[in-house]
């Protein structure tokens, strides 16, 4: 056993712990146990009889209602997003929607947690969506197969098997892009390509196309199911309900909530246990470092962003060991090795911002890497094809801009905690694996309409 392996089975497994967030009024959407919830589970979990169908006008009201935004990433207004579509379909042909459950981002748990144990909720969501829209295709896309044989079984059980396809991705961090995720339904790499057009005006089949992620359709169903005014009597004024957050600290266990809008990001994490850390990034990987006069924010896409920071897709990462500067070498060198290696400017850019930060934590850098550092965390911004060149060059601005003396002194040599820093340079310290959530060696349930893309694609 190398010494890193060693080191690395000494903090494995990282388990993950559910925690109920206390005083949630409405119904939960996150449930404690890890069995997957029945048809007949999800039935009774709702108010009254459930309606097949809901009109394209109610179901952007519901949405609107409750100010749903997207919890893939960028936060963006569902209903907008609905309307976008049905607008193109009148002359681009019938639309398509897919819900989007790969959770490419390492430190997140909430999607595969949700899909796997509330399958029936995610699936509602979706199949409204796309009887609303009068959809063409409805496509469940996930890179987990266990997750799609739980997906399979259920569409079997509510009787739907023919309606959604349950389309197996290539993992991997731009596998859930939105324009990999279509590019991959078209039957290509799941890579992302240049925009426009976006799936909205042309995705699955060159229709108009919804790419929504799997929690989206979660809090669509519910809005739709338990009305808005009940959803209210959680969140912040603006920011009605609640949303996953997982809490992935350097090493250690993780935490997965459910948490009102509102709900200050230092509260989070200290029910996460990880009170007083030594730093803190938000947003997941894209997010970037929180300087530390912000960790008492609002979790919410409103209200963080007035505080110019990023919910992305609710993953708080907090360091309770490791130092910045080693933490976004582990960061970058992820991104180095996830890139699609498509667009020249990022993966040239994030290799040479990848080996620059490696020196920083070497104690082998110079004013020069430094500057050029700088440089690069503004002029390769927008130079990629999708957002992972931006998410690079962020974490470099953040750590220059959050943790300046703290890289000045790594320029004068190698600081403690960095030489000390039992961290695999070929894995990211905050992957959160499918073992880490479940009991592994559940048996796989057969699938019925799966289509599986090539391995070789990616
Ligand atoms: C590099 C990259 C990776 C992404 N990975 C995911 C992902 O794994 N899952 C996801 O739902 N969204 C992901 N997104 C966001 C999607 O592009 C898209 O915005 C989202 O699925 C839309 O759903 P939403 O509006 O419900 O957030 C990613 C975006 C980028 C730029
Ligand atoms: S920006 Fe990077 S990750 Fe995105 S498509 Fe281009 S090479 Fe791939």
């Amino acid at each position: 056993m190398t010494r890193f392996a060693e080191q690395r089975s000494a903090v494995r497994p990282r388990r993950v712990t559910i925690a109920q967030w206390p005083g949630i009024r409405a119904p939960r959407l996150l449930r404690a146990g890890t069995e997957t919830e029945t048809l007949a589970g999800y039935h009774a979990t709702l108010p009254g009889p459930v309606r097949a169908r809901v009109s394209l006008e109610e179901l952007a009201a519901a949405a609107e209602a409750i100010d749903l935004r997207g919890r893939g990433g960028a936060g963006f207004p569902f209903a907008r997003k609905l309307r976008a579509v049905a607008e193109h379909a009148e002359t681009g042909g019938p639309a398509n929607v897919v819900a989007n459950g790969e959770e490419g981002e390492p430190a997140s748990a909430k999607d595969r947690f949700l899909l796997a144990t509330r399958p029936h909720l995610v699936l509602d969501g979706l199949l409204l969506t796309a009887d609303a829209l009068g959809a063409a295709r409805a496509v469940l896309y996930v890179s987990e197969p266990r997750l799609a044989g739980i997906a399979a079984a259920a569409l079997a059980e509510n009787g739907h098997a023919g309606r959604v396809e349950v389309f197996l991705a290539p993992a991997g961090y731009v596998s859930g892009e939105e324009t990999s995720v279509t590019r991959a339904l078209n039957g290509g790499p799941a890579k992302p390509v240049d925009k426009p057009p976006r799936p909205y005006q042309s995705g699955v089949d060159g229709r108009p196309t919804l790419v929504s992620n799997v929690e989206t359709f979660a809090h669509l169903a519910r809005a739709v199911r338990l009305g808005p005014n009940l959803i209210a009597w959680d969140g912040a004024p603006g920011s009605p309900g609640t949303t996953l957050v997982t809490v992935t600290p350097d090493v250690g266990g993780a935490t997965l909530l459910e948490v009102p809008f509102g709900t200050p990001m230092r509260d989070v994490l200290g029910h996460a246990g990880v009170g007083a850390p030594r730093a803190l990034l938000s947003g997941g990987f894209f997010g970037g470092f929180v300087p530390q006069e912000s960790w008492a924010a609002p979790i919410g896409h409103r209200l963080m962003r007035e505080a110019r920071l990023s919910l992305g897709c609710a993953a708080l990462l907090p360091l309770t060991e490791s130092c910045p500067v080693a933490t976004a070498a582990d960061l970058l060198a992820y991104f180095d090795r996830e890139n699609a290696h498509q667009c020249g400017a990022c993966f040239n850019g994030t290799a040479a911002m990848a080996r620059a930060v490696a020196r920083l934590r070497d104690g082998e850098a110079a004013d020069k890497d430094v500057e050029a550092l700088a440089r690069w965390s503004t002029s390769l911004v927008g130079r990629g094809a999708c957002g992972t060149l931006d998410g690079a060059a962020g974490i470099v601005a953040g750590l220059l801009g959050v943790y300046g003396t703290l890289v000045r002194e790594h320029l004068a040599g190698v600081c403690p905690l960095c030489a000390g820093d039992p961290h695999d340079p070929a894995e990211t310290r905050f992957r959160i694996t499918w073992g880490d959530l479940f009991e592994e060696g559940e048996p796989l349930t057969r699938l019925s309409r799966l289509r599986r893309t090539h391995e070789s694609a990616r």
